[in-house]
C-alpha cells in the first residue's frame, strides 16, 4: 500500500510539531530539518486529530521577478484521525487556504461543493471524504489505521511568498456538528488541531439513526440503492424541490463515475450520448468480455442525464417509474405538488475490485442545470438512512432501500452580469423608463458596444421591440431630453426575459403598479411565474387583477404571482406583422397590483418606496435598475399625460395578445 510510508511522514512531521519552539511563526523562518520524534501531541488528543503538513515546492514557470506574483507547485498531506471513542460519521475538514492556491490534485477527499479539480481554494476550502467519509474507533477495528484514518495528499499551486517562507494555511479544523475545536497550533511546515465533542451539543432528538439525518437544502437528490448483486445494483435517483422559488426546466443532471461504473439501462429519464466504444476499448471491454454494449445505455465517466417527456410516463419500456417523466420541469410545492418530485431508475454495472455486492459507492461531483431557472450547487453525495417506501402491494408493508445517500443542492445567487432577467423601472411621474442594466445578462458580443456604459433613458413605446430596433428611439428621445449619447452605444442587456415595474398611480388611500412580463427567447414559458419582494410596501398588498398572487408565508415580503388558469403559457417571440421589415414581438403577461397604505403609513412612492427590492422569474433572480425614475418638478398637467399615454399603449399590446 502506497500510503503507509507517506502515513509515517506525516506522522513524524507531526510528532516533531510539538516539540519545535512555541514562539517561531511558521511563516517567516526556513523548514529546518525536523528533528527526532518526541511524543506525539496526537497521542494526548482524545478527539478527532487533524493535521497538515507542507512537504516542498518547486517554483512553476514562468519565473518572475516580482515574489509575490511568482508561480509555484506545492505537495502537503493533511489527516484526519479519530483518536476518540465515537465514531465519526461524514467527516468534514476547513484548510483555510491563504496564498491564492489552486487545489490540482487531493486523494481520498473531495471538495464540499462539488468543484471539479483545480480549483481555485485561496479563501479556504471545505474537505470531505471520499471513498471513506466515516472514521470507526480505535476501539472497534483493534486499532486498524486504514479505518479510524485517512490521509489527503496534495497537490497545487501557490502564489507567492518569498522562499524561506513556508506557504501554510490561515487556519485548519474539523467541520463537523458536535465538535469544537481550539486554534490549531502551528509549527514551520506543520499545523495539527485536536478537536473535542462539545459537552454542551445537544444532538437534536430524532429516531436514533446508524448514518446522518437528512439535511434540507433547496433542491434535495437522493441516490437509493434498491437491488444489489455481485457486479451490479440498481439506484434509484429521487430529486425534491423544496425551495418556494425553486424551478427548473429541461433540467440535465449530471455527474461524475470515480470507479469505472456505467450505465447499462435506465428508466424514467435518458442520457444524451449513446456511445459503447468508451466501454469497448476501455476497462469495462476487458472485463465485461461477453456483454453485447450497443444496448448499453451509457459510458460516458460524466453521462448527462434528461428527463422522458410526459407521453412517456407509462411506458413499460423506458418509463413507468414513479414521479417520473415530465419532461424536464420541477416546480415549487406551493405552485403544483405533483410536479415538485422527478425521479428515474438505473442499473449501473461495476468493475473490479468492487464485485462485492455491498462495494457501492455513488458517483460525485453532482450539477444540475436548467433554462432560464436559478442555479444550483451540489454538495457531495452523504449516507442516510435508508429511504422507506411504501410497498406497491398496498399492504401496510414498507421496503427500505439498501443504502441510500443524499445530494444537497441550493440556489446560488447569480453574479453581477450573468442573470437570466432584468427589470426595467417607469413611473407616471417621469416620462422616461430606466430600462434594464447593460449587459444584465452578459456580454459575449461586446466590440461593438460598450459594456460598461449606463443604459439610455427610453420612452415607454421602446420597451416593446426588440433592443435592435430600439436604438434609434433611444437616440431621438436623448436628443429630446438633452441627454448624451455615449459613443460607443450601450451593449443590450442579452436577457431572455425583462420585466418592467411601472407605478401607475398614487393617491391619499393607496397606490397601484403595473407589472409587465416580455420573453425575448423563441421558447415557451409554461407555468410561467414570478415573485416579488417589497421590503416597505409588502405589508399594503390588496390585490392583483389578472394574475393570482399569493403572499409567500416562508419567505418574507415577497408576493408570488402565476398565471391564472389558461394565461399559464409566456410566449415565445414571434414575428411581426410585417416579417420581414418590422420589428419581432415578445411574449407579454400584465396585471395590475393595488396596495393600500393603510398598513404602510408614511410610504414614499414618488422616492421609490413603491419599486421592489428583488425581482424573481422561474425562481431566477432578475438584476435590478440602480436608480429610480425621479419625480420631475415639471408642470402637474404635463406629467399626468404620460400615464395615459402608457396606459394606452399597454392596452393595445393586451388587446392583440388576446386578439390572437
Ligand atoms: C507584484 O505582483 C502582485 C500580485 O500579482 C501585484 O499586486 C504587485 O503590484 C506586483 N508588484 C510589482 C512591483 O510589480
Ligand atoms: C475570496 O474572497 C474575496 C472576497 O470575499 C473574493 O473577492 C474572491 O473572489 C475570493 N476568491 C476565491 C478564489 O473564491
Ligand atoms: C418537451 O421538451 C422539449 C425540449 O426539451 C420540447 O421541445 C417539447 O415540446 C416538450 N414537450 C412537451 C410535451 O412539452
Ligand atoms: C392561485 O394559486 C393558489 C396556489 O397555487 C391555488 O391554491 C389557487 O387555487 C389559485 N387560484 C386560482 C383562482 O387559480
Ligand atoms: C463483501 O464485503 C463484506 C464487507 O465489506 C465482506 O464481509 C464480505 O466477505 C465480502 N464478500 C466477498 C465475497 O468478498
Ligand atoms: C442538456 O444537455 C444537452 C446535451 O448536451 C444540450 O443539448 C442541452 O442544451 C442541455 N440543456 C440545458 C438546459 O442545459
Ligand atoms: C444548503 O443549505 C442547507 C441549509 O441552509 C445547509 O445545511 C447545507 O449545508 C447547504 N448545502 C450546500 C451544499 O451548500
Ligand atoms: C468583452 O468580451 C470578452 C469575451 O468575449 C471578455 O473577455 C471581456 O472581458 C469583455 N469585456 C468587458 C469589458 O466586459
Ligand atoms: C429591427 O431590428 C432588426 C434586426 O436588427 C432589423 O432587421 C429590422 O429591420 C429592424 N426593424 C425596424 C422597424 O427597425
Ligand atoms: C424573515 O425575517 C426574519 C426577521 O427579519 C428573519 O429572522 C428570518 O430569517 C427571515 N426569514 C427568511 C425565510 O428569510
Ligand atoms: C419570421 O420571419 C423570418 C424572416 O424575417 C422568416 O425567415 C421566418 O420564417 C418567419 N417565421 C415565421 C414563423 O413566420
Ligand atoms: C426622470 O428620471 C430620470 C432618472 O432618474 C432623470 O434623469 C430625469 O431627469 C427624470 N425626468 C424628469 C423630467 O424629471
Amino acid at each position: 500500500m502506497s500510503w503507509t510510508p507517506l502515513f509515517l511522514l506525516s506522522f513524524l512531521l507531526t510528532c516533531s510539531n510539538v516539540h519545535l519552539g512555541f514562539a517561531q511563526d511558521y511563516g517567516d523562518e526556513a523548514a529546518k530539518d525536523t528533528p527526532p520524534a518526541p511524543p506525539p501531541a496526537q497521542d494526548n488528543c482524545d478527539g478527532i486529530f487533524v493535521s497538515y503538513d507542507f512537504i516542498s515546492r518547486v517554483k512553476e514557470y514562468p519565473h518572475v521577478k516580482n515574489a509575490s506574483a511568482q508561480a509555484w507547485a506545492f505537495k502537503s498531506t493533511a489527516s484526519v484521525l479519530n483518536a476518540g471513542a465515537l465514531e465519526l460519521k461524514a467527516w468534514k475538514i476547513f484548510i483555510g487556504f491563504q496564498h491564492e492556491e489552486i487545489l490540482v490534485s487531493a486523494s481520498n477527499a473531495v471538495l464540499v461543493d462539488g468543484d471539479d479539480l483545480p480549483a481555485p481554494v485561496g479563501n479556504g476550502t471545505y474537505l470531505v471524504g471520499y471513498p471513506q467519509a466515516d472514521l470507526k474507533t480505535s476501539i472497534d477495528t483493534a486499532n486498524d489505521l486504514t479505518q479510524i484514518e485517512v490521509l489527503i495528499e496534495m497537490t497545487g499551486t501557490q502564489f507567492g511568498v518569498k522562499p524561506p517562507g513556508v506557504p501554510m494555511p490561515k487556519t485548519l479544523r474539523l467541520e463537523n456538528d458536535g465538535y469544537k475545536c481550539p486554534a490549531p497550533t502551528k509549527k514551520k511546515t506543520s499545523m495539527h488541531v485536536c478537536c473535542a465533542r462539545d459537552p454542551k451539543f445537544k444532538a437534536k432528538k430524532v429516531k436514533t439513526t446508524k448514518f446522518l439525518p437528512r439535511l434540507h437544502g433547496d433542491l434535495s437528490i437522493t441516490y437509493d440503492i434498491i437491488q444489489a448483486t455481485e457486479g451490479n445494483y440498481l439506484a434509484q435517483v429521487t430529486m425534491e424541490n423544496n425551495h418556494p422559488l425553486g424551478r427548473l426546466d429541461h433540467w440535465n443532471l449530471t455527474w461524475e463515475w470515480m470507479r469505472g461504473e456505467f450505465i447499462y439501462s435506465m428508466k424514467g429519464a435518458y442520457t444524451h450520448k449513446k456511445d459503447p466504444s468508451d466501454c469497448i476499448y476501455g476497462a469495462p471491454g476487458q472485463y465485461y468480455k461477453d456483454l453485447d454494449f450497443s444496448t448499453v445505455m451509457n459510458c460516458e465517466k460524466k453521462p448527462i442525464i434528461s428527463d422522458l417527456p410526459q407521453d412517456r410516463a407509462k411506458d413499460e419500456k423506458v418509463g413507468n417509474i414513479p414521479n417520473c417523466c415530465k419532461n424536464g420541469t420541477l416546480l415549487p410545492t406551493t405552485m403544483d405538488k405533483t410536479k415538485s418530485k422527478a425521479a428515474f431508475q438505473m442499473q449501473v454495472f461495476k468493475l473490479p475490485p468492487d464485485l462485492n455486492r455491498t462495494a457501492i459507492y455513488p458517483p460525485q461531483r453532482w450539477k444540475i442545470n436548467g433554462i432560464l431557472n436559478p442555479d444550483y450547487k451540489c454538495g457531495a453525495p452523504i449516507r442516510v438512512d435508508p429511504t422507506e417506501t411504501a410497498d406497491p402491494s398496498g399492504l401496510d408493508l414498507f421496503s427500505e432501500s439498501i443504502a441510500s445517500w443524499q445530494i444537497v443542492c441550493n440556489i446560488t445567487r447569480p453574479k453581477s452580469k450573468s442573470s437570466h432577467c432584468c427589470v426595467s423601472f417607469s413611473s407616471f411621474y417621469n416620462d422616461s423608463v430606466i430600462p434594464c442594466n447593460t449587459c444584465s445578462c452578459g456580454c459575449p458580443n461586446n466590440d461593438t458596444c460598450n459594456p460598461n456604459a449606463r443604459a439610455m433613458l427610453l420612452p415607454p413605446e421602446a420597451l416593446l421591440v426588440p433592443f435592435d430596433n430600439r436604438t434609434a428611439k433611444a437616440k431621438a428621445w436623448a436628443h429630446l431630453k438633452h441627454q448624451h449619447i455615449p459613443n460607443p452605444l450601450p451593449c443590450p442587456d442579452n436577457c431572455g426575459v425583462s420585466i418592467n415595474w411601472h407605478i401607475s398611480s398614487d393617491y391619499r388611500k393607496g397606490w397601484t403598479a403595473r407589472i409587465t412580463l416580455f420573453n425575448w427567447e423563441d421558447v415557451n414559458f409554461e407555468d410561467w411565474f414570478t415573485a416579488i419582494q417589497m421590503n416597505k410596501a409588502f405589508p399594503g398588498y390588496q390585490n392583483v387583477y389578472s394574475f393570482n398572487g399569493t403572499r409567500i408565508p416562508e419567505l418574507n415580503k415577497t408576493i408570488f404571482f402565476q398565471g391564472l388558469p389558461g394565461l399559464t403559457y409566456l410566449m415565445g417571440e414571434t414575428n411581426g406583422t410585417d416579417p420581414i421589415h418590422g420589428p419581432r414581438v415578445p411574449g407579454k403577461q400584465q396585471s395590475v397590483i393595488s396596495f393600500s397604505k393603510k398598513q404602510t403609513p408614511g410610504i414614499n412612492i414618488v422616492k421609490g418606496d413603491g419599486f421592489p427590492t428583488k425581482v424573481f422569474f422561474n425562481g431566477e433572480e432578475c438584476a435590478l435598475p440602480t436608480t429610480f425614475p425621479k419625480p420631475s418638478d415639471g408642470h402637474q398637467s404635463h406629467v399626468s399625460l404620460v400615464p395615459i399615454i402608457f396606459l394606452t399603449i399597454m392596452t393595445f399590446v393586451l388587446m392583440t395578445d388576446y386578439l390572437q
